[in-house]
């Protein structure tokens, strides 16, 4: 006998390259719940039949034990192999009867069956419906569901699940049943279930073709004024994927349940989606501008998934962006449609480089199409998501709408009922949209951010000018070399004399290593415009000096170039400051200025395009991050725009934008967009008559945009001020759990000195619990992304982290493992740091009993 300690046995490695189809497939299955948060029961009979290989029929279960088994309805053998039911079948079909109990109450992983709030509710993406009842969990059996609900009728009023409605009744005791029907098939991870006392938002659809569908949206009597935005979006997300894609919605009713606990954003059950409370509820009171807009986006990318992973599905897990890639492009487009496309652009490319870029960079890196995985639930990643909703643009951009649009309906048409591939999308490209996509697949299997390094040049007289490209990807784990990518790079040259655009805009396609592509009749010097409306999901390095950023973020005519263009101004002077070299703000503050007075520009697009850089995205151009150096530069030149523009013109500013009354438009939006930047920059300094400003606009807000955009930027000052109106927001929100959110997640950006101490007590306040993912996330999934607090240079901020993932991992390891990934970051930042950050993942690591998701993140993090 060793006495070595007892370690856990390293989590089962599963590769895409194992797939096999199953052995059995189920048809059918017939469900009964015995509903009670206590002990719900729950019987399954399951149709199967066998597809391929002479194994016995496996069904994954989550830790219950069989109550019974029966097969052709007579006491049958079985095993457990691990939480496997292993049941040897003679026959090619049988009727498999299983019965568990389960206690969804005690369920704090919120996956499979759980309480929330007085509800009992399920999900099941991505492993989920195995902790219900013992099944073959895996997307590529399609199964048709009959589901029997029973429960006690006044806890309980309501019970729903997936399709159509077939029966209901009252039964002796007090308790009653509903049935359910689904007619298409579908696997275990669309299952849903909710039992509660629920009030309802009805309303309804015609679809194209003239049938009228049943709407409704689930929420506590209470919330019911809060949905109006939500059924909004889902009608127009309905009308809009008709119109754009030829998609109609196939059941009669549709409903959405909006839960208090859930572990990210919402879930696309076929006809019954549910919903994290915080992307169905809102009114201007209670949510901001950023609210509504997610809400509605959201609400479509679950709509849309209704074909674009419902209707059509995956094989297997490593396809998850088939389904995600695909819908959250169809999201952002819809979105695009629906407000300013420009900024919805600039928007989405923020929130690519905020979380994919780094991703792609650090030890989690992997590819669009994983290849292998421990925890499923580990790669619902912005690379799977986000990186892969690029893809699709990619394509779409390289087909253009007409061709995209027959590639999109032959796909649909193709492998509409089945769990099919990436692969499959890509052929449906290839084949519909008339493309050689071969190269192309290369997205699909590598992973990290590919570098363009451009430069043009122009020999004067000649006419031409030549634009020199080469890409390079850099390795990544378990990656060492890589293939150039295509590369679909939108291109113009402006005339710098002129002001003019000198050519056509271009779509270069760069699939080799390195390209020249010449530009004729360019008469005068020309400057570069590249990877225009961010084309391609790359770093673009050019050669291009203060002075021709700025004429570009006056004179571009593609918004988003402009954008980037004045964006990279900014950063090469934080960059050179960090690095003790020139950073000489008045190029960025002249430029400001330009944008500031342009008076034919969107106010939204301004707000957007003079916001500094985040300290993140500073850190994330340097080698070897210094937090402190960081955030030094980001002030300086804060400042110097501040006084270079001057209170006065910051306050005209922020007046001009000022609306008497409350509107949801998109103008209305982008003005208070551009006010809350300009109290932004008077606030930089701390002056007594701005920190006077914010409080009053905190006080006199008639919405929660202005009033939350005045109390972040005060949660960073000092003094009393900042103290009445964080305790007036917390005494006025305390029962209102989505606003109460937000006051903690304003404490953990501050950037004030003693943020650590601030969160750790935050964290002791009655309020705060681990339970409720939204919480947690508000505060310490804040926190992490503020450079300052938890970059502290003790390491404290580091230390408070890693113990609040530990604890959070004993009730919600999926929650908890998204918490690694900042400390995962430590080969980023100056060796001091470094070594703090790699001694917390191993303080996780030496947890006992870790969840094997973040054994995953936090081993890979080190490795
Ligand atoms: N399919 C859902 C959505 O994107 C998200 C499910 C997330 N599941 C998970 N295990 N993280 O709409
Ligand atoms: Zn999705």
């Amino acid at each position: 006998m060793s006495d070595a300690p007892l370690s856990p046995p390293a989590p089962i490695v599963v590769r895409r390259e194992d797939y096999r189809p199953p052995e059995w497939l189920v048809p059918e299955v017939a469900l009964d719940f015995d509903l009670d948060p206590a002990l719900t029961r729950v019987k399954a009979v399951l149709a199967v039949r066998r597809n391929a290989g002479d194994g016995p029929l496996r069904l994954d279960g989550g830790g219950q034990q069989p109550l019974a088994v029966r097969v052709d309805g007579a006491k049958a053998e079985w095993r457990m192999e691990g939480d496997q039911l292993v049941i040897p079948l003679a026959g090619e079909a049988h009727s498999v009867e299983t019965e568990v109990e389960i206690a969804p109450e005690t369920n704090t992983q919120l996956m499979g069956l759980y309480a929330s709030g007085g509800l009992l509710c399920t999900q099941c993406e991505a492993e989920g419906f195995r902790r219900i009842t013992f099944f073959p969990d895996r997307p590529d059996i399609l199964v048709r569901y009959q589901v029997k609900l029973t429960a006690d009728q006044r806890q309980f009023p309501v019970l729903l699940s997936n399709g159509d409605r077939v029966g209901a009744g009252m039964m002796p005791d007090g308790r009653h049943w509903a049935e359910w029907h689904d007619p298409f098939p579908k696997p275990g991870y669309l299952f849903a279930l909710v039992a509660g006392d629920l009030a309802v938002n009805r309303d309804s659809f015609t679809t194209m073709s003239g049938r009228v569908v049943e709407l409704g949206i689930w929420v506590a009597e209470a919330d019911l004024p809060r949905t109006g935005h939500a059924m909004a979006a889902l009608k127009a997300a309905m009308a809009w994927d008709e119109r754009v894609y030829g998609r109609e919605y196939d059941l009669d009713v549709f409903n959405i349940v909006a839960v208090a606990d859930f572990n990210f954003g919402a879930m696309e059950n076929k006809g019954l989606n549910i919903f994290n409370s915080r992307y169905i509820l809102a009114d201007p009171e209670t949510a901001t501008d950023a609210d509504f807009d997610a809400i509605a986006g959201v609400v479509a990318h679950e709509y849309f998934h209704n074909w674009s992973g419902d209707r059509v599905t995956c094989r297997d897990w490593f396809q998850l962006s088939l389904k995600e890639g695909f819908t959250v492009y169809r999201d952002q487009e819809f979105s695009a449609d629906m407000g300013s496309a420009a900024v919805k652009r600039i928007e989405d490319v923020r929130v690519l480089r905020a979380a994919q870029f780094p991703e792609d960079a650090g030890p989690l890196a992997h590819p669009v199409r994983p290849e292998s995985y421990m925890e499923i639930a580990n790669f619902y990643t912005a690379t799977v998501y986000n990186k892969g909703a690029e893809l699709i643009r990619m394509m779409a951009t390289m087909l253009g709408p007409e061709r995209f649009r027959a590639a999109t309906d032959l796909y649909f048409a193709r492998h509409d009922g089945t769990a099919a591939t990436c692969e499959d999308f890509v052929v449906a490209m290839e084949e519909g949209g008339g493309i050689d996509l071969s190269r192309f697949r290369l997205w699909y299997t590598q992973a990290g951010t590919p570098r363009v390094a451009a430069s043009l040049t122009h020999a004067p007289g000649s006419g031409k000018a030549v634009l020199r490209l080469a890409q390079t990807l850099p390795p990544t784990p378990g990656q060492p070399d890589k293939q150039p990518q295509p590369l679909p790079l939108r291109v113009a040259l402006f005339g710098e004399a002129s002001g003019a655009r000198l050519c056509d805009e271009r779509l270069v396609v760069l699939d080799e290593a390195q390209a020249e592509v010449v530009f004729d009749g360019i008469g005068e010097r020309p400057l570069l415009s590249i990877n225009r409306g961010f084309s391609a999901p790359v770093i673009v390095d050019t050669d291009r000096s203060a002075a021709e950023l700025a004429f570009l973020s006056a004179h571009d005519d593609d918004p988003f170039a402009r954008y980037e263009a004045m964006q990279q101004l900014m950063l090469d002077r934080l960059v050179a400051t960090v690095s003790g070299g020139d950073g000489d703000p008045a190029p960025v503050v002249a430029a400001v200025r330009a944008t500031i007075a342009d008076p034919t520009l969107d106010p939204a697009f301004v707000g957007e395009a003079i916001v500094l850089p985040s300290e993140a995205f500073i850190g994330d151009q340097l080698a070897s991050v210094d937090p402190d150096a960081v955030a030094r530069a980001r002030d300086g030149l804060r400042q110097a725009i501040l006084d270079g523009i001057g209170h006065g013109a910051w306050r005209a500013l922020w007046a001009a934008n000022r609306d008497n009354r409350y509107e949801l438009d998109p103008r209305a939006k982008g003005r208070r967009r551009l006010k809350n930047v300009a109290l932004g920059y008077l606030l930089a300094d701390e002056a007594p008559d701005a920190v006077a400003l914010a409080a009053d606009q905190y006080r006199y807000a008639d919405n929660m945009t202005d009033r939350l955009a005045a109390l972040q930027l005060l949660a960073s000052t000092r003094g009393a001020t900042r103290d009445a109106v964080l305790a007036d927001f917390h005494d006025r929100w305390a029962d209102n759990g989505l606003v109460l959110d937000k006051w903690f997640t304003a404490q953990a950006l501050s950037t004030r000195a003693d943020v650590v101490e601030l969160v750790e007590a935050l964290a002791r306040h009655p309020a705060f619990t681990l339970a409720n993912p939204n919480r947690a996330r508000a505060l310490i999934g804040a926190f992490a992304t503020n450079q300052r607090g938890f970059h502290a240079a003790d390491g404290r901020g580091y230390r408070f982290v890693a113990d609040m993932l530990i604890a959070l991992d004993r009730l919600n390891p999926q929650t908890a493992a998204r918490l690694v990934p900042p400390l995962g970051r430590w080969r980023r930042f100056e060796p001091g740091r470094a070594a703090l950050m790699k001694a917390q993942l191993e303080h996780i690591l030496a947890a006992p009993r870790l969840s094997k998701d973040v054994y995953e993140q936090a081993s890979k993090s080190l490795g």
